[in-house]
């Protein structure tokens, strides 16, 4: 008996709850929580499904603790992370882009420290009112305004480098299939209803919002209309039978996936899903009638409701995963990267739903802030968007790429201005990394065109300027390494700027063209092997960052491809001398701009 094996009395505690209902889990969790009660695991297991998935998902856990410590000794895992997928109701802009920079850094990260496989899934979000809206607008149908929109997405996404394994989009036929069972699987377990919601909309976010969430504005033309307050953007009131989502019911078990790790960061949005979850969690409307809402999938069975276009999107992450292979193996995902916002719709929905079908919720969410221009967000409501096209030819993908990631603070909002973006990529990508390897590569000091092998007397030979590179660069990989793990792509950015400002200085203290003429060739070769050495470990750690130019790197250094990953960004002692290879050394050449 359940109850007799743990030191707590379920049937007491437990009385007008059923065997199998989820709150006699939470009953559980909240006794062991408080010290009062010891079980054993056996009657956890006997539980519910959903018992052991939280056991299935904390022991997930401990083992992805041990082996992330052991990612070093080639231990793998497969590491699973999305972009939320985008709105096709217009083009691409660089907010969007900086999302999916973010992930691709991650998973190129992921990749070369050792995770197997990687899967990482990006898309586009194209049901709902606001693109049925927006379609109509253009005169166009709406599959055929999807079709060109989501193709700018993709041509976007590729040529700034994203390294997708699967591009999703809502209107495929395995997508709907996906979202089909899944309310199928909502509904045998008891947690849809046919109900009357009566409230205000937001198109343009796609969410309802409460009352005491909007406030009447008054425009310059003294017209008056009620917003959003979260995105300042028009609501409007609806009154009409739909289908309802019991999420009040999930409150218990929200938290305690919360409680489970650090499931949301930065630390802030962890704190502010923590307060919503303090508040009164009301059931959540997940149809709409289909004569307001014809462009979605219809309910199953009841073809007059058209399902909510956030259930439907939520659900490509899953469509992903079934589609993976093998099926399902990379579930749950390990990272949903989001802006803050859709911290809602991730943090509360998302789980809810997964919990609710008895499914494993996300292992973690990462949310960034908002690019701004003059201080208001990039949208195309507000017309200051900044296209990706637009950068790409100024500053090339490299270039746009390397801003965001050194300026994106996840934790904070960023500005952005086309100024910056073409004096960081010419400090950084053209001067400073481009006149090192351009010096160490150039015919002049190197007319043998190769990369001589590396030791300590190398560094020895060169006195105090060679000591104080060989620690920094002795440092700089592991610091790098965390802080990418940490999310924190800018800090490590500045730590591989700081080794290249140290090869740079080095190389200028040792004026390797007066070793030259003075015939001093035992320092002009340490000095050579050195300044190349460095830098090839900052083209192997800016792999993630700016894939494309870390490759000329590395070609033009003759690095073999196998020996890319992240076990190579460390220093290695080596006799061998490497031919280089054959292109121009200009990385990147430098920007003119007025
Ligand atoms: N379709 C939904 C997501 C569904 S995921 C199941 C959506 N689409 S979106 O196109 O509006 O936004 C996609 C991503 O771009 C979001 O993470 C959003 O935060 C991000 N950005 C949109 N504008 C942005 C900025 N100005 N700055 C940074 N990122 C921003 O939401």
């Amino acid at each position: 008996m359940l109850h007799r094996a743990c030191a707590i009395d379920l049937v007491t505690f437990c009385k007008d709850v059923p065997p199998g209902d989820g709150r006699r889990l939470k009953c559980l969790l909240r006794f062991k929580e408080q010290g009062k009660a010891k079980f054993d695991p056996k009657c956890f297991e006997m539980l519910n499904t959903r018992t052991q998935l939280f056991a299935k998902a904390s022991k997930v856990k401990r083992s992805s603790q041990k082996s992330s410590r052991k990612l070093s000794t080639g231990i793998s895992e497969p590491f699973f992370i999305t972009t939320p997928i985008f709105y096709v109701n217009a083009e691409p802009h660089i907010g969007h882009i900086y999302t999916a920079v973010l992930a691709d850094s991650s998973a190129r990260f992921h990749r070369l420290i050792g995770r197997n496989p990687v899967k990482f899934s990006t898309g586009t979000d194209e049901h709902g009112l606001k693109i049925q809206q927006a379609a109509s607008h253009g005169n166009k149908e709406p599959s055929q305004f999807c079709d060109h929109v989501s193709g700018l997405f993709k041509t976007a996404l590729n040529k700034c480098e994203i390294s997708y394994t699967d591009y999703i989009r809502t209107t495929e036929t395995r997508h709907k299939e996906n979202v089909n069972s899944f309310w199928n699987i909502l509904s045998e377990k008891g947690y849809i209803y046919k109900g009357k919601y009566e409230g205000w909309y937001c198109t343009a976010d796609e969410a309802f919002v409460a009352e005491d969430q909007t406030t009447l504005v008054k425009w310059p033309n003294g017209e008056e209309q009620r917003v959003s307050q979260e995105s300042n953007r028009p609501v409007e009131w609806f009154s009409e039978e739909n289908y309802l989502f019991k999420l009040s019911q999930l409150k218990e078990e929200l938290k305690h996936w919360l409680r489970s790790g650090p499931v949301i960061r930065p630390l802030r949005h962890y704190n502010l899903v923590k307060s919503w979850l303090d508040q009164e969690l009301v059931d959540l409307s997940i149809s709409r009638p289909s004569t307001r809402l014809s462009w979605g999938i219809p309910v199953p069975d009841d073809s007059s409701q058209t399902i909510y276009v956030w259930l439907d999107a939520l659900l490509n992450y899953m469509t992903v995963a079934k589609h993976s292979q093998p099926h399902m193996n990379i579930w749950p995902p390990s990272v949903h990267v989001i802006g803050k916002d859709i911290l809602k719709f991730h943090a509360i929905y998302w789980p809810a739903f997964l919990l609710a079908a008895g499914m494993e919720p996300p292992k973690s969410l990462l949310v960034h802030g908002h690019w701004l221009v003059d201080d208001q967000k990039m949208s195309k409501t507000t017309g200051n968007v900044v296209s990706p096209q637009s950068c790409i030819d100024l500053v090339t993908a490299t270039g746009l790429r390397y801003f965001l990631m050194h300026e994106g603070v996840p934790a904070s909002d960023g500005n952005f201005s086309m100024t910056r973006l073409v004096r960081i990529a010419n400090s950084d990508l053209a001067d400073g990394i481009g006149n090192l390897v351009s010096r160490c590569c150039g015919k002049n000091l190197n007319p043998l065109q190769s990369r001589l092998g590396v030791s300590p007397s190398s560094f020895e030979s060169c006195g105090a300027p060679g000591s104080d590179l060989l620690s920094l660069l002795e440092r700089t990989p592991d610091v790098v390494y965390n802080e990418f793990q940490q999310w924190n792509f800018y800090k490590g950015i500045d730590q591989i700027m700081a080794l290249v400002r140290g090869a740079n200085g080095f190389f200028q203290t040792m004026e390797p063209w007066k070793l030259k003429k003075e015939g001093q060739l035992d320092q002009l070769n340490a000095t050579m092997a050195v300044t190349m050495e460095t830098a090839r470990v900052v083209g192997t750690l800016l792999q993630p960052i700016v894939p494309s130019y870390s490759e000329r790197l590395l070609d033009k250094l003759g690095v073999p491809r196998e020996n890319r990953s992240w076990d190579f960004a460390r220093l290695r002692w080596t006799t061998t001398e490497t031919p280089l290879g054959a292109q121009q050394a200009v990385l990147f050449p430098r920007i003119k701009s007025d």
